[in-house]
């Protein structure tokens, strides 16, 4: 099986191409490198003794996708491309529903054009905003609240449209919770471009020595201790959530929104004391006010990935640090 990777090149991506190289899958990537280096995919190759074919191109480039599609014979592609920070996307909305939604429609018009139509895409917990309750299930209504989690509902309800005009697509949107950790050899890991926007990249770097204190994003939700409950899940198990869901396609269930979480929520406290045990030291933070748009607790039901992917996560707290520590403390500037 031949697999296409969009955005392969980038934090979920690369460690999805290691699990499909090593489960026998050949692999190429399409990546403009806007957000990630290539020395992730060298690294790939270095962890699997197998090299994924690289094109460095931007999705909407219609006429090399188009060439690829006709001359590679993918079987299924697997749909990461795209911008996700929340904040960037309330500032730059267009640039947001360009790059995702335009990007999609570029690559399922060129999927089409070929008779392929087995994808996999990276949706997210945030289609779902703010629950009215937890676990959240899939058929929770969705409500996003920012440009990008907007973007990622437009682009399920295209795939949907999708769906209803050919019924021979096969489309798992696979909304993940909240990724974290790294591959256990240290070798890739998230190497986000300047401030983290995300939690666990900025704990990493406080306790590595390159910011010096952590800010808490409030302290007087409704939860254990007051800080906001995630459900994190290790990027190795969000990866191999992937080769799951392709061999669902080929039964051809249609299209199927998945959860991919632990069902486990742990708060941020939680997270930075766990941190502190993995790495040996200390994570000093301020309580500061509320992020805006920021919920108290989101975490997934994963009973129907279990049910019909065979697939739950496996590792747990202690893994995820462990291994954003070794990626971290080996690579204190990332890809650099
Ligand atoms: P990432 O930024 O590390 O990877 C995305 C990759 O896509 C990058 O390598 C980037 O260079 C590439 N890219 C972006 N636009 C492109 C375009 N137009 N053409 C070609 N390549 C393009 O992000 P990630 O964390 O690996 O996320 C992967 C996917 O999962 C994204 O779609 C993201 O929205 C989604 N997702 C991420 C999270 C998370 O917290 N990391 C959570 C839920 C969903
Ligand atoms: C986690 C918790 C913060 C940073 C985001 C996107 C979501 C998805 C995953 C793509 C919250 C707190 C954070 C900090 C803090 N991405 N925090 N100090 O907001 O759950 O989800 O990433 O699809 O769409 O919204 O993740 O890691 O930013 O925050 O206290 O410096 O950590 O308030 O409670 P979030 P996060």
């Amino acid at each position: 099986m031949h697999i296409l990777v969009t955005g392969g090149a980038g934090y979920i991506g690369s460690h999805t191409c290691v699990e499909l190289l090593a489960a026998g899958y050949q692999v190429t990537v399409i990546d403009n490198l806007s957000n990630s280096k290539q020395a992730a995919l060298r690294r790939v190759s270095e962890i699997t003794g197998r090299e994924p074919d690289f094109v460095r191109a931007d999705l909407r480039d219609r006429m090399t996708l188009d060439a690829l599609f006709r001359d590679r014979g993918f079987d299924a592609v697997v749909h990461f491309a795209g911008r996700k920070a929340v904040g960037e996307s309330v500032q730059i909305p267009l640039e947001y529903y360009e790059n995702n939604v335009g990007g999609t429609l570029a690559l399922c018009k060129a999927m089409a054009k070929v008779g392929i139509r087995k994808l996999v895409f990276s949706s997210s917990a945030t289609v779902y905003g703010d629950p009215a309750s937890v676990p959240i299930r899939e058929d929770f209504p969705t409500c996003p609240t920012n440009p990008y989690g907007r973007s990622k509902l437009f682009i399920e309800e295209i795939l949907h449209d999708l769906y209803r005009s050919d019924d021979t697509w096969n489309i798992a949107l696979l909304r993940y919770f909240n990724p974290v950790g790294a591959h256990r050899s240290g070798r890739i890991g998230e190497d986000p471009n300047g401030v983290p926007n995300n939690l666990m990249p900025f704990i990493a770097q406080v306790a590595v020595g390159k910011r010096s204190r952590l800010r808490v994003f409030g302290d007087d939700y409704d939860t254990s201790d007051g800080t906001g409950v995630r459900d994190y899940i290790h990027v190795t198990d969000l990866a191999k959530g992937h080769l799951k869901a392709l061999e669902r396609l080929s039964a051809n269930p249609g299209i199927v929104p998945y959860n991919l979480g632990t069902g486990r929520g742990y708060s941020v406290l939680e997270m930075v004391r766990a941190f502190e045990r993995a790495s040996g030291r200390s994570v000093p933070f301020d309580i500061v006010g509320r992020r805006p748009g920021d919920i108290a607790i989101c975490y997934a039901d994963p009973g129907l990935a279990s049910a019909e992917l065979d697939w739950t996560a496996d590792l747990g707290i202690e893994e995820m640090v462990r291994d954003t520590w070794r990626w971290q403390s080996q690579n204190p500037d990332g890809y650099e």
